[in-house]
C-alpha cells in the first residue's frame, strides 16, 4: 500500500538557486535545427590528446589521483602560467579542477559566504552569479559600457567594500577581450583593499586580430589579488573530459583545494596523462582552429552587420556574438520564437539585467550551420520589428 506523497523539504540554498538562477537546463538540438547555442567547440579533440588517455589507462593509471593533481601536469601548468617568470610559480600553486566550473565553484565556495558582497559585471558568463548564490553571498551587478568594457566609474562606486569581483576575458557572452589599460584601471580602483579578483580567461587563445590578450596575471597591480581560471576546455576542444585549473595567492589556492577535494575528490588520472599531451601539441594544432573561428566571426559579422533592427558590436575574442534587437520582446521570448524557427540561441536576460534585448550566438558551430542559422535570425528579427 502506498501512503500519501511526502513532500521532501529541499535545502533554501537550492530554493535560493531555483528562484534565481537564469540558465537553462540544455537539450540536444531538434531534427531540423541548427543549434547556435552551445559553448562547445564543434572539433574533435586532437587525436594525441585520445591516445595519451588510451596509453595512461592500458598502462595501469587507472587509481586516485593526487588531489591537487597530477605533480608533473601541475609543474607543467605553473611553468607556462601567463606572467610566467614574473613571479615563480611552482607545481604547489595549482590545482587541477573538474573544468573550469569546478575551479570557480571552489573558490567562490571558498571564500564567500553570508553578507558577502560580489561584483559581477553584466552581461557575464551566468554560472557566477549562480555559484555566489549556492554559497550564500550577494551579487552586485554592474552594467558595462555600451561598447561592452567595463564601465570604470559603475565599478568604482561599487566595488569599495566588495569581497570579490569575477570575469571572463575574453568575455562570454559578449565576445570582448579587456584591454591592458582596463584591467590596470581595475588594478588601480582596487589598490589598498582586500578585494579579490577572480579572471576566467577559459578562451584566452581566441583573440582575434587587432586585439591583444593581457592576461590578470601579467599585471602588476592585479597578480597578487588575482585567482587564474583556465579550462582545455575550449582551447583544445575538450569539453568532455573536464580538466580545469586554477591559481592564486597560496591561501586561496590551499582553500580552494580543501573545497575542491571535499566536493569532488581528485581528477580522473588517465585525463590528466591526456591534459599533458595536449600541453605538448604543437601550437599549429590550436592555430588551425583559431583560423577557423577566425573566419567564422567574418562569417557573423559580415552577415549581421548593416541588417535593420540588429546590432552587434563585432566580436574581439571567445566566440560568441552579442545581437542587440529592436524587436520589442523579452529575450526569453525571442529564443523562444527563434527556436520554432528552428535556430537556437541564448536569450541575453541569462547573463545578466542589461542582456535584456540580446540573444547570444555561439559561432563555434559548423560554417553550413552558421550560414543556415544566421538566415534565420536575420529573417524574423531584421528589418526592425517592433
Ligand atoms: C567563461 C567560461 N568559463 C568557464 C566555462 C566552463 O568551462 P569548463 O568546461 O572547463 O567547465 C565556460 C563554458 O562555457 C565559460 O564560457
Amino acid at each position: 500500500m502506498t501512503g500519501p506523497m511526502t513532500v521532501m523539504p529541499l535545502a533554501s540554498r537550492i530554493e535560493d538557486l531555483r528562484r534565481w538562477s537564469r540558465r537553462p537546463a540544455l537539450a540536444p538540438a531538434p531534427p531540423g535545427a541548427v543549434s547556435l547555442a552551445m559553448g562547445e567547440p564543434d572539433f574533435p579533440t586532437p587525436a594525441p590528446v585520445i591516445e595519451a588517455a588510451a596509453a595512461a589507462l592500458r598502462a595501469g593509471h587507472t587509481h586516485y589521483a593526487d588531489q591537487k593533481g597530477l605533480p608533473e601536469l601541475r609543474a607543467a601548468l605553473a611553468s607556462r602560467l601567463p606572467g610566467h617568470p614574473g613571479r615563480a610559480w611552482t607545481a604547489d600553486d595549482i590545482v587541477v579542477t573538474h573544468g573550469a566550473t569546478a575551479a570557480l565553484a571552489a573558490v567562490v565556495l571558498a571564500m564567500i559566504g553570508p553578507g558577502d558582497r560580489v561584483v559581477v559585471p553584466e552581461p557575464a558568463y551566468s554560472l557566477y552569479a549562480d555559484l555566489v548564490v549556492l554559497a550564500g553571498g550577494a551579487v552586485d551587478f554592474v552594467p558595462l559600457a555600451p561598447d561592452l568594457h567595463w564601465d570604470l566609474d559603475a565599478l568604482a562606486a561599487a566595488l569599495p567594500g566588495a569581497a570579490m569581483m569575477i570575469f571572463s576575458n575574453p568575455s562570454n557572452p559578449t565576445g570582448i577581450v579587456h584591454r591592458e589599460q582596463e584591467l590596470k584601471a581595475l588594478g588601480d580602483l582596487l589598490d589598498g583593499s582586500d578585494t579579490l579578483v577572480v579572471s576566467d580567461e577559459a578562451y584566452h587563445r581566441l583573440v582575434y586580430p587587432g586585439h591583444v590578450m593581457t592576461s590578470a596575471l601579467e599585471v602588476d597591480s592585479l597578480r597578487d589579488r588575482t585567482v587564474y581560471v583556465q579550462t582545455f576546455s575550449k582551447t583544445y576542444a575538450m569539453t568532455g573530459w573536464r580538466v580545469g585549473y586554477l591559481t592564486g595567492p597560496r591561501e586561496v589556492v590551499d582553500a580552494a583545494a580543501h573545497v575542491h577535494r571535499t566536493h569532488n575528490g581528485s581528477l580522473n588520472t588517465a585525463v590528466q596523462h591526456a591534459a599533458l599531451a595536449a600541453l605538448d601539441l604543437p601550437d599549429g594544432v590550436v592555430d588551425a582552429m583559431v583560423e577557423r573561428y577566425r573566419r567564422r566571426r567574418e562569417l557573423v559579422v559580415g552577415r549581421l552587420s548593416g541588417v535593420p533592427g540588429l546590432h552587434l558590436v563585432p566580436p574581439e575574442g571567445a566566440f560568441y556574438g552579442f545581437l542587440r534587437y529592436d524587436a520589442g520582446l523579452p529575450s526569453e521570448a525571442v529564443a523562444r520564437e527563434l527556436a520554432e524557427r528552428k535556430v537556437l540561441v541564448r536569450a541575453g536576460a541569462e547573463y545578466g539585467p542589461s542582456g535584456e534585448g540580446h540573444v547570444r550566438i555561439s559561432f563555434a558551430a559548423s560554417e553550413d550551420d552558421l550560414r543556415t542559422g544566421l538566415a534565420r535570425i536575420v529573417r524574423h528579427l531584421g528589418g526592425g520589428r517592433c
